[in-house]
């Protein structure tokens, strides 16, 4: 990937309108990469988006709406599928971005933790299983890439009250190990792990300073953080299979299972 600048790949990042997928399209798109924006629910955040990068550089970002809900329709997905390959005519590249993140209670009734149970294992690890394999023949063609936002809880470090999204990451960070051997070497496929980089809205400055106190780098990340190191695993030809924390060193402080 190192002549990316030159070449017009393109880039599909799931969840890419807001927060962390945003600062990843930006980052692709600073380095000459075409995007293609996926968005749930944030139309208007996509189309934002896409407008300012397409304000810097012409046609050179695109959107496509597609709730995960719809992977089990085969009528959909395909359609999804040839949405996006018609977008720029190719795809090179797939950030795995989106997720629901919230806790799982044990005490809730079966009917609410099942429902939990199937979003999170949707947009946490089904999704990026069946996206990924539904462009595999377009990623073998152009020696593509699959870069996985993972979260350090899934590195055997359970997150109390979070045991479903936990479950779910985990699998998600074996499905980066198993493509990684099971498609090169045409496809490289690796992980990105953040750690607290985007606080919950809801959270007081007491609590704020409480988590900040507790990385080593005392610090909140920031999207930018986990946009930064996309683009160095994009241009890390040797690398495959791998997990990178950016934590700031909290991973270090957490429990193992
Ligand atoms: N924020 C952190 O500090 C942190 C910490 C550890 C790990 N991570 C990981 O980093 C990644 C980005 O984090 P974030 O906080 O920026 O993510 P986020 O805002 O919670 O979610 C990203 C996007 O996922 C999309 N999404 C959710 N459910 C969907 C569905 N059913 N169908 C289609 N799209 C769906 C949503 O798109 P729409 O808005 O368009 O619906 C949402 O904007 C995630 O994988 C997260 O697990 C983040």
């Amino acid at each position: 990937m190192t002549n990316t600048k030159n070449c017009q790949k393109v880039a599909l990042i799931t969840g890419g309108s807001k927060r962390i997928g945003a600062s990843i399209c930006k980052a692709l798109h600073a380095f000459g990469i075409n995007v293609i924006i996926h968005y749930g629910k944030g139309l208007q955040s996509a189309k934002n988006l896409s407008d300012e990068l397409n304000a810097i550089r012409k046609n050179s970002a695109k959107m496509i709406g597609f709730e995960f809900i719809d992977i089990d329709n085969i009528t959909k997905t395909n359609a999804f599928k040839n949405q996006v390959l018609n977008l720029f005519g190719r795809l090179d590249i797939i950030i795995h971005n989106a997720s629901s993140f919230y806790p799982s209670d044990l005490n809730d009734e079966f009917e609410v933790l099942n429902r939990h149970w199937n979003d999170l294992f949707l947009t946490n690890a089904k999704a990026p299983f069946f996206i990924s394999q539904l462009f595999l023949e377009e990623l073998q063609k152009n020696n593509g890439q699959i870069v996985s936002i993972l979260d350090i809880h899934a590195d055997n470090k359970p997150y109390v009250g979070y045991s479903i999204y936990t479950m779910a990451k985990t699998a998600h960070k074996a499905m980066v190990q198993c493509l990684a051997l099971e498609l090169a070497p045409s496809i490289r496929v690796n992980g990105i792990s953040p750690g607290v980089n985007i606080l919950p809205p809801d959270f007081d400055e007491a609590m704020r300073a409480t988590l900040t106190n507790s990385v080593p780098l005392k610090q909140i990340g920031t999207p930018d953080d986990i946009a930064g190191v996309v683009i160095f695993v994009l241009n890390a030809p040797y690398m495959t299979g791998q997990v990178i924390a950016v934590d700031g060193g909290r991973g270090l402080t957490l429990k193992g299972g």
